[in-house]
């Protein structure tokens, strides 16, 4: 049986792919710090696969606890790293905070994997690397853009390090995933995105505003150049997500790559704007959305969508989810959380 670390396990994407990771039969280790994330989601981990996987609550960013981490958890196979703070606005005011954690967790993981000779890596990034691309749908080959933000310019270094690391002859073969929008959650809804404070994130807002924790969904501007004036974005589940990261660690076990560094696109290769998003989600819970158009929101782009072929194709690998089932999935989670 593998034995997978996944660091940043306990946050939101990490949990979903522990849960697919413990139903496919491996072994996972989760390092987390808890900056982002809950000690309980162990528990919840446990509930829905019968199984708890080990766990180790330290910051990345230290080298040595990496490293002796690394060392005692002997076997490790491969490595999944999500572990990295993911806040756009937070990052355009702090941007030192977010070079410093994800770049240096990054190089920390590498070293690690280095040092006690574990091959393989998944990495999380993100479409941003594209910004507002010139041509839809994007595909690997699509120019990757100056960044937006702090945040952005850190998956955009990211890739570019465990690019220059695999160049140097270390012996470590890579996966690049580009997530699009993850929204929802495990269809137990005992897993799901718990953001701190007010979420910057259209679905958690949606969410939050029906479940009267938020009096107004501010729908951020409806004057872009789309069918109905809101932005366009490719919305994922984050279960079909989950399972593309089970896909990459199998690929690279079974020593299926084509090259030691792949991308892969992670959407579903349709777009939706913001008021489709509301009115799916009206249509699937029957509950209304209290909005407001107001102005746009600095920053956004107008439209973007994946083209997934890649990984249809290579990884055998599709979201299989609808938009609609990501959105009711999303709401079972929060009337579970807030007892509704
Ligand atoms: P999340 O915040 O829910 O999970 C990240 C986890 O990493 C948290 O549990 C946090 O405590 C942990 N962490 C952060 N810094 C750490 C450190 N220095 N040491 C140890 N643990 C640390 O975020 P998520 O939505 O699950 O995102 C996971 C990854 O996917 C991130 O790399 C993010 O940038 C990337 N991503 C997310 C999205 C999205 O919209 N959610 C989209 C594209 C890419
Ligand atoms: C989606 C749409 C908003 C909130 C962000 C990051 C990106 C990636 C995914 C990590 C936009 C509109 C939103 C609200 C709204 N993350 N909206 N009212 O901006 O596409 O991407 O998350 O890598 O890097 O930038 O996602 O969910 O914030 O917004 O109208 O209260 O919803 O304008 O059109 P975004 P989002």
């Amino acid at each position: 049986m593998s034995k997978i670390l996944v660091s940043g396990g306990t946050g939101y994407i990490g949990s979903h792919t522990v849960v697919e990771l413990l139903s496919a039969g491996f072994e996972v280790a989760i390092i987390d710090s808890l900056a982002n994330s809950q000690i309980d989601v162990l528990d919840r981990i446990e509930r829905i696969t019968g199984k708890r996987p080990e766990f180790y609550q330290f910051d990345l960013k230290e080298r040595h606890d990496t490293r002796a981490v690394l060392h005692e958890l002997d076997g490790i196979d491969a490595v999944i790293h999500f572990a990295a703070y993911k806040s756009v606005n937070e990052s355009v005011n702090n941007p030192f905070k977010y070079y410093r954690n994800n770049l240096q967790s990054l190089m920390n993981i590498i070293d690690g994997m280095i040092r006690n000779k574990v091959k393989y890596l998944v990495f999380s990034s993100s479409c941003t690397v594209y910004g507002q691309p010139d041509t839809l749908p994007v595909t690997e080959n699509s120019p990757i853009k100056p960044a937006d933000s702090p945040y952005g310019s850190t998956k955009q270094i990211s890739e570019q390090i465990i690019q220059d690391a695999i160049r140097s002859g270390i012996d470590i073969k890579a996966i690049a995933l580009r997530y699009f929008n993850p929204i929802g959650a495990h269809e137990s809804a005992e897993i799901g995105e718990l953001p701190n404070g007010e979420p910057d994130n259209l679905i958690p807002y949606i969410t939050q505003t029906v479940a009267g924790v938020r009096p107004q969904l501010k729908v951020f501007g409806n004057d872009y150049n789309t069918p109905d004036g809101t932005p366009i974005r490719d919305y994922i589940h984050v279960v079909d997500l989950a399972k593309a990261h089970v896909t990459a660690i199998k690929r690279l076990l079974d020593s299926d790559y084509k090259s030691n560094y792949e991308i892969f696109n992670l959407g579903t290769g349709n777009g939706s704007s913001v008021l489709e998003v509301i009115n799916t989600f009206e249509a699937v819970t029957n509950r209304s959305v209290n909005y407001a158009i107001t102005e746009r929101r600095s920053g956004d782009i107008e439209k973007i969508w994946a083209d997934a072929t890649l990984a249809n194709t290579e990884l055998g690998w599709k979201a299989k989810k609808s938009l609609g089932d990501a959105l009711l999935s999303a709401w079972n989670w929060e009337k579970k959380y807030r007892n509704l």
